[in-house]
């Protein structure tokens, strides 16, 4: 059997790229390269003419086929009816849904083109793995077209509840669609009672636990909690902070003994980036003994800026930052610091295991991996505290962070100030705890328990799975097609001391690790591969 990965972007690689691909695109990409594989989706580019095939381009064991969309496709397919219609729904955002009939009819035309394209693409074996809310009706249309294979599907943000998904024009046409695919995977058990919870509502389906059936075919609707490649994210954290490339030095500047909170995500609203540094301001009014000691640096790469509701956030958002800069640094020190560019992988670890604070408060998001991203970097002898909202899907697994609700902002004041007070024992113990549970679902664990699921169990075992997650933290791992789908944490044990090299943790404490200050600009200088939060 063949694996066949069909996304809204594709991720060829590139020279260089290995640094900056995300964990999401590095473990697709050796799902692929095991089993052999092909690599559908749009170029991310836009020409006059819409594509009429496919020229697949092979590299090693897998094909890239890309298809370039018009500039009228991008506007309504992506922008329109993906990004200002089903967004912000699925991010329980009604106020910002703008629904247009032709941009739907643009999403449905981009998808039937796909499918059209895809077809002769592929062979009666291959097993096919669909990404992202803007292939929604891919597999109907697949269907439509006579194609019989499993044909999957994983729904990278969250999935509302019947009543918010039924405000949506077409709601029912659309969710059914949902029962063209063999399994459909999620970030959480809420996600996923949402969509079957949607189907019962929306279209009279059956339920019979994860089983759903609206037609001819059983959907099984199950949470897969995505994980990141969190060894190599490790290595790379400790390989920045000890190559104390620019950025990195940056924050450990002349002015010395002040502590960093971070914040990094995409600029997008659903981040709760403005409501945050709203915090942060609310934080230093009602501490004001911390005042010139710490800052936050929020770095916020610009994102789907055509968006209106996107280009409003970039305004507001400095717009705030400099409110609060104004009303509240002195001289000689600038408590938010706003950064709108990328950073590659490489820096962001060396950011995250510099901060003594992680503050991930989205006021809705699918899983949130900076969240992961944040312990995996963290020094394992001094570590830092994550600040997690109880909104982003990471919150089911990581229970140990100080979970907060984002819409009260007293409430993340208060969280960054326990943060910063803790002391080191409970850091370590809460760190063990967390890392101990994001290694043991990590990214390779992610993509071969889904494909296990999507093969059956029987083919699972013809299907070679990718690389097992190396063992990390002493967390027990279990052979993936046997794993129960859960959103507990995988692993509630301490982790072993020694999943950390010691002699490497030492290694850290001689660096001066977490004795970083705040009094420089961090990182001017924009840097090669950098890479964009999801
Ligand atoms: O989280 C959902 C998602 O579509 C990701 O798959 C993607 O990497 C991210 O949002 C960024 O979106 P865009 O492709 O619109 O920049």
């Amino acid at each position: 059997m063949r694996l066949v990965v069909v996304s809204n972007r594709v991720t060829m690689p590139e020279r260089g790229e290995k640094v900056a691909a995300g964990g999401l695109a590095v473990a697709l990409r050796s799902a692929l390269e095991k089993h052999g594989g092909l690599w559908f989706g749009w170029s991310g580019t836009t020409s006059a003419e819409p594509s009429s095939r496919v020229e697949p381009v092979r590299l090693g064991n897998v094909s890239y086929a890309v298809v370039d969309l018009t500039e009228a496709e991008r506007q309504s397919y992506y922008l329109g009816f993906s990004n200002r219609a089903l967004w912000p729904l699925m991010h329980y955002r009604l106020g910002l849904t703008d629904f247009d009939r032709s941009d739907y009819a643009g999403y449905l035309g981009v998808n039937r083109r796909f499918a059209k394209l895809l077809v002769p693409q592929l062979k009666p074996d291959d097993v096919i793995w669909i990404h992202d809310y803007h292939l929604i009706p891919l597999a109907a249309e697949l269907r439509r077209r006579g194609v019989t294979n499993r044909i999957g599907y994983f729904h990278h943000i969250p999935w509302p509840s019947a009543e918010v998904f039924g405000a949506l024009p077409f709601s029912a046409t659309l969710i059914s669609t949902m029962t063209a695919y063999d399994l459909v995977g999620m970030q959480t058990q809420t996600d996923a009672d949402n969509l079957i919870g949607g189907l019962v509502a929306l279209r009279g389906a059956h339920r019979d636990g994860e089983r759903v059936k609206a037609g001819p075919r059983e959907t099984v609707v199950r949470p897969f909690p995505i994980g990141i490649d969190v060894e190599s994210f490790r290595k790379l954290a400790v390989a920045s902070v000890r190559a104390a490339t620019q950025p990195i030095r940056a924050t450990t500047g002349p002015l010395g003994g002040r502590k960093l909170v971070i914040g990094v995500d995409r600029l997008d609203y659903s981040k709760g980036i403005v409501q945050r540094l709203e915090a942060f301001g609310q934080f230093l009014r009602s501490h004001p003994e911390h005042r010139g000691n710490v800052g936050l640096l929020q770095i916020a790469p610009p994102s789907r800026s055509d968006v209106p509701e996107y280009a409003e956030l970039d305004r507001q958002s400095d717009e705030v930052a400099g409110r609060l800069n104004a009303a509240l640094g002195e001289f000689d020190w600038t408590p938010i610091r706003v950064v709108k560019k990328a950073y590659s992988r490489s820096a962001l670890a060396g950011f995250y295991r510099r901060a003594q604070v992680g503050l991930v408060t989205p006021m809705r998001d699918g899983m949130n991996l900076v969240a992961k991203e944040y312990i995996a970097a963290q020094n394992p002898e001094d570590p830092g505290v994550l600040v997690l909202s109880r909104f982003a899907g990471a919150a089911h697994q990581m229970g140990e962070a100080l979970i907060v609700n984002p819409y009260d902002t007293h409430e993340v004041a208060e969280a960054i100030r326990t943060a910063l007070a803790m002391p080191q024992s409970e850091r370590v113990r809460r760190f063990e705890r967390l890392y101990a549970t994001i290694a043991a679902s990590d990214i390779g664990w992610w993509t071969s328990r889904y494909l296990a699921a999507l093969t059956g169990a029987e083919a699972a075992d013809k299907l070679a799975p990718p690389e097992p997650p190396r063992k990390a933290s002493g967390a027990t791992r279990k052979p993936a097609a046997r794993q129960r789908a859960t959103t507990r944490p995988a692993a509630k044990k301490p982790a072993a001391k020694t999943a950390i090299q010691p002699a490497q943790a030492a290694n850290d404490a001689a660096l001066g690790e977490k004795r970083g200050s705040f009094g420089q600009r961090a990182g001017s200088k924009p840097l090669p591969n950098a890479a964009s939060p999801r």
